[in-house]
């Protein structure tokens, strides 16, 4: 949920903290702060606010050294605020720390450590920290490495850290266990990033470290990675990373969000480059065939995922259950991880997750995996916890998303979900070979369906600035597209801040009809694939009470035309892959009314991009 940056080499560390910091601003930015080694001390500069606001106050400052960490901030424990921002520093000024995570027996070591003397100046759990690692230090009479050793040995929760002791600014040392650390590999440098971005630009070899693992790193580019509860060493190899800096650039567009709206129709051809072979009439998914007699044998497929991911896995149980003829559970992470369910041996579970870090669906694998079951992942980020944890896997290949509402992830969800349903279905022999080989033909020219959807851009910025002012909005969709009506209210509320609500649209004569009036937007997800007719019906059940009908239907359409006051329209598709085309006007609108509405559409308020607390 923060980002964390270090830097220990040769090289002036205060440009490369801060660019590396609005590099990680996605995952939060309620305050930052860096901590540089100047002259045998100690020297920190921390705001409230964006990364922006900490540089112009430092660079008022003295801003060299070749030692710093630097950290920006999603508040879990004490407000946002300029005492609460990291990096911290211990009571004896000696040692200086980041940190990402939870401590959850902090309030423990807190009162310890005050019994001993110790005073706090901040409510985070990251100051205790410190102050224990120093108290450990104190009482062992030990070296930076073996204190943090011993300190976390004793803490229960989840951490990425990078401290050092301005008494030897030239090692720093980081540990990580539940959120993420990846260590960049200079040659006479090293760097430390939550995530490769802040240092993409000065080494493409890394090394992601693991659960319970730590490292000691030096200005002479030596690392020494050990495990925290035995001390013993590890040797990992290097990972070469792929992503490039271009790709995680704006690219010329206002907001990141847009440039990957934008990016969907690249993103969709590379979640099946190389596994939907459509001349060969065949998919090809590794991870898929290596499991291919757990998912033959399985009676039921468990889905577990959070937010816009949950709404990818609810595609798939349409698709699921119409071709593979399996069992299809959809679970909130959040609610699965704590609910006792019943997990059988022979069960299957697919977590997806763009960030493969959010702890709700981490803890749902965890305790899937303890039932026995077979667990694959759905991730975007190569090398993430989620991907390294799950039994099997496939990657989305989206790229970087920056942007907090995600776009291009969960199409690129979609397709992957609706690849396995059909290799599944072929499996498991539930398919004629014609309406496979139609949904495979069909599903390879869709990047080209989605890039003339993109053209109906300047119509939906229209139709947002007649409902930008709108206090709530209903969305409607049926069968495989009532998911879509759930990510279209997803993605307004989350940058629009205007409340917004997706509904079965049968669902509307128990209930939210109530709701219609002259001044109540509704978004009807309609193509003419599935449940049209129904469909029309409701149009005409909104319009007779005066409500607002923005609808999304197939180009040509007779019918609902008449009757909605917008339409807007996707090329024809067979019905299964209607919502990789019927969510882009809905991602196009939200973005259109958040920026009309003055919004920070890549960074909106009280959000982060990955949620990696629970
Ligand atoms: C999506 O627009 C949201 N930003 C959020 O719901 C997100 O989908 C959710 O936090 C899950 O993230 P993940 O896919 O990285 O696990």
């Amino acid at each position: 949920m923060c980002g964390i940056v270090g830097y220990v080499g040769d090289r002036n560390a205060f440009p490369i903290l801060v660019n590396g910091l609005k590099r990680l601003e996605y995952r939060g930015y309620d305050s930052s702060g860096v901590a540089l080694a100047q002259n045998g001390e100690i020297t920190l500069y921390k705001k409230q606010g964006m990364v922006k606001a900490m540089e112009e106050f430092a660079l008022a400052g003295d801003t060299s050294g070749s030692t710093g960490i630097a950290h920006t901030r999603w508040a879990t424990h004490g407000q946002p605020s300029d005492k609460n921002a990291h990096p911290h520093v211990s009571n004896s000024g000696n040692l200086v720390l980041v940190h990402n995570g939870i401590i959850e027996n902090y309030q423990a070591l807190k009162e310890l450590l005050q019994d001993n003397g110790f005073e706090f100046h901040s409510e985070t759990d990251t100051e205790v920290l410190v102050n224990f690692i120093q108290f450990i230090q104190d009482q062992e009479h030990c070296k930076l490495r073996k204190a943090v050793r011993i300190a976390l040995t004793q803490v229960t929760g989840a951490y990425a850290i990078c401290i050092y002791d301005k008494n030897k600014p030239e090692e720093v040392v980081v540990a990580k266990l539940g959120s993420p650390l990846v260590v960049g590999l200079g040659i006479n440098e090293k760097f430390i990033g939550s995530d490769a971005t802040p240092f993409l630009e000065y080494t493409k070899d890394a090394i992601y470290l693991e659960d319970g693992e730590m490292a000691t790193l030096t200005a002479k580019g030596e690392i020494d990675i050990r495990l925290i509860e035995s001390d013993r060493a590890v040797n990992t190899q290097a990972h070469k990373l792929q992503m490039d800096l271009e790709s995680i650039e704006k690219g010329g567009y206002d907001y990141f969000m847009m440039k990957e709206i934008y990016e969907q129709p690249r993103a969709i051809y590379d979640s099946f480059r190389g596994r939907l072979l459509a001349e060969q009439g065949i998919i090809k998914m590794s991870g898929l065939e290596e499991y291919a007699d757990r998912f033959r044998n399985a009676d039921r497929i468990i889905m577990t995922a959070c937010g816009t991911s949950w709404h990818s896995a609810l595609v798939a149980e349409y698709l699921f259950e119409e071709f593979a003829r399996i069992p299809v559970e959809v679970e909130y992470g959040s609610e699965f991880r704590y609910r006792n369910p019943i997990i059988h041996k022979n069960d299957v579970v697919i977590a997806i997750s763009q960030s493969g870090e959010t702890a709700d669906t981490l803890a749902a694998i965890k305790m899937a995996k303890e039932a026995g079951a077979m667990v694959f992942g759905i991730c975007n980020v190569p090398g993430s916890t989620i991907a390294r944890e799950t039994h099997a896997g496939a990657y989305t290949h989206a790229g970087p998303e920056i942007g907090v509402a995600s776009t291009k992830a969960f199409t690129s969800q979609v397709t992957v979900l609706t690849m396995m349903a059909l290799e599944l279905g072929k499996i498991r022999g539930e398919f004629s070979t014609s309406q496979y080989r139609a949904l495979l033909n069909e599903l390879s020219v869709i990047p080209k369906k989605v890039e003339k959807v993109l053209e109906s851009k300047e119509l939906v910025k229209e139709i947002s600035a007649l409902y930008k002012d709108a206090s709530n909005v209903l969305y409607l969709g049926r069968g495989v597209n009532f998911p879509i009506a759930l990510e279209g209210a997803l993605k307004l509320k989350e940058i629009s801040y205007i409340h917004a609500e997706g509904y079965p649209a049968a669902e509307m004569k128990h209930g939210p009809i109530a709701l219609i009036d002259e001044n109540m937007p509704v978004i009807v997800v309609a193509p003419n694939a599935g449940h049209y007719e129904k469909l029309v019906s409701n149009v005409q059940e909104v319009k007779a009470r005066h409500g607002k009908v923005i609808a999304v239907v197939t180009e040509g359409d007779t019918e609902i035309v008449q009757s909605a006051d917008h339409v807007i329209e996707i090329p024809e598709t067979l019905e299964a892959l209607t919502p990789l085309l019927t969510v882009i006007p809905l991602q196009l609108l939200s973005y259109y009314i958040a920026v009309m509405r003055g919004c920070d559409v890549d960074r909106p308020r009280n959000l982060a991009k990955s949620v990696t607390v629970e």
